[in-house]
């Protein structure tokens, strides 16, 4: 019998990657949940929708009542770090309480599974740039901050005996599916692939590295940028081991290296062809030098390996969806 799995953000840039990949499975029954706030209609390639938002409690509860939800699958937040910190009670209010509302109401209506949308900003600025899952917790920013929390309740949660879930801690994400039909459509991007794209089209002017004295090759901030594909398949395997293994568990979800700002730009500028302005200003505060996951682990726990490290294509596959929009 097919599982229901109930996507919150699911009409969202990696929602409606994972979204795809579950329908193209064809073991699941999708209903996905969003308010349409960043995300699209026309991104949700399977299932159902179910347009609400998730402060929505009453609709919420009515979901779960009239149908048995096997998994949750929790994209639904707002992203962006500088605005986290500029207005740190919306991050709060949508990141953290209404995560625990939505966990409050599936608690009760026994749904066990549970995947978390979390992020390499719970390790804030650690000291060597390459984290384990060990690695301490600090986030400096209440975008981090916000997602931590979840995490924390997940774990109390699960310790409880009310729900097995798995928390992963993405990295860079970036590029766009490889078939052409998805990719990002944020208004106003502040990710450096989806930056340098705009510029190379016209749409920005320049494009802002922002610091070239950190402790680095060549002085910029180095990331580890990963696949949307990728990441999207470490989902669909995440799941699995919910339902076989019955066990909570928390992974990092990136290559592993990384490169450089000024790295990036390059690659972007010979995949677009276009020499766009590039401007030098003074570091951000908060942007650790180097973070890059240890994928040890999910490699060996879920067997999740890459299909796309290589962040050429991985431009490419962004440039080509970038000039449809
Ligand atoms: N993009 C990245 O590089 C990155 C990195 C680390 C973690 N993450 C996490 O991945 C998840 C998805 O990010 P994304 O890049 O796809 O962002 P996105 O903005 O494209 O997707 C978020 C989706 O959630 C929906 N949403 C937001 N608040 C909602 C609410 N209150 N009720 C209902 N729907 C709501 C939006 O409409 C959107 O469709 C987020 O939880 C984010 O924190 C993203």
């Amino acid at each position: 019998m097919k599982k229901t799995i109930l996507v919150t953000g699911g009409a969202g840039y990696i929602g409606s990657h994972v979204v795809k990949l579950l329908g193209q499975s064809n073991h699941y029954n999708i209903i996905v949940y969003d308010n349409l706030s960043t995300g699209n209609r026309e991104s949700i390639l399977s299932g159902e929708l179910i347009e609400g938002d998730l402060a929505d409690t009453h609709l919420l509860q009515k979901i779960f009542t009239s149908r048995k939800i096997d998994a949750v699958m929790h994209f639904a937040a707002f992203i962006e770090v500088g605005e986290s910190v500029k207005n740190p009670i919306k991050y709060y209010n949508n990141n953290t309480c209404n995560a625990l509302n939505l966990l409050k109401i599936l608690t009760t209506h026994n749904t066990r599974n549970f995947i978390f949308s979390s992020t390499a900003a719970v390790y804030g600025a650690p000291e060597n740039g390459i984290v384990t899952e060990q690695t301490p917790l600090s986030p400096i920013n209440p975008y981090g901050q916000s997602k931590l929390f979840v995490e924390k309740i997940l774990q109390d949660i699960s310790a409880a005996g009310g729900i097995n879930y798995i928390a992963l801690r993405y990295f860079n994400v970036a590029g766009a599916d490889i078939d052409g039909q998805l990719g990002q459509k944020y208004k106003n991007p502040t990710h450096l692939i989806t930056r340098c794209l705009k510029c190379a089209k016209g749409e920005f002017d320049k494009l802002e590295i922002f610091g070239t004295d950190y402790n680095t090759p060549d002085g910029t901030c180095i990331r580890d940028y990963i696949h949307v594909n990728d990441l999207a398949k470490a989902h669909i395997i995440a799941l699995d081991y919910l339902f076989e293994k019955k066990m909570s568990n928390i992974f990092n979800l990136g290559y592993g290296h990384g490169f450089s700002v000024k790295e990036v730009v390059d690659i972007a500028k010979k995949v677009t062809q276009k020499d766009f302005k590039v401007v030098e200003t003074a570091r951000r505060e908060g942007d650790p030098p180097i973070l890059l996951s240890d994928n040890s682990k999910i490699k060996k726990d879920l067997g999740w390996l890459p299909d796309y490290d290589d962040l050429e294509f991985i431009i490419k596959t962004a440039w080509e969806w970038e000039k449809k929009l």
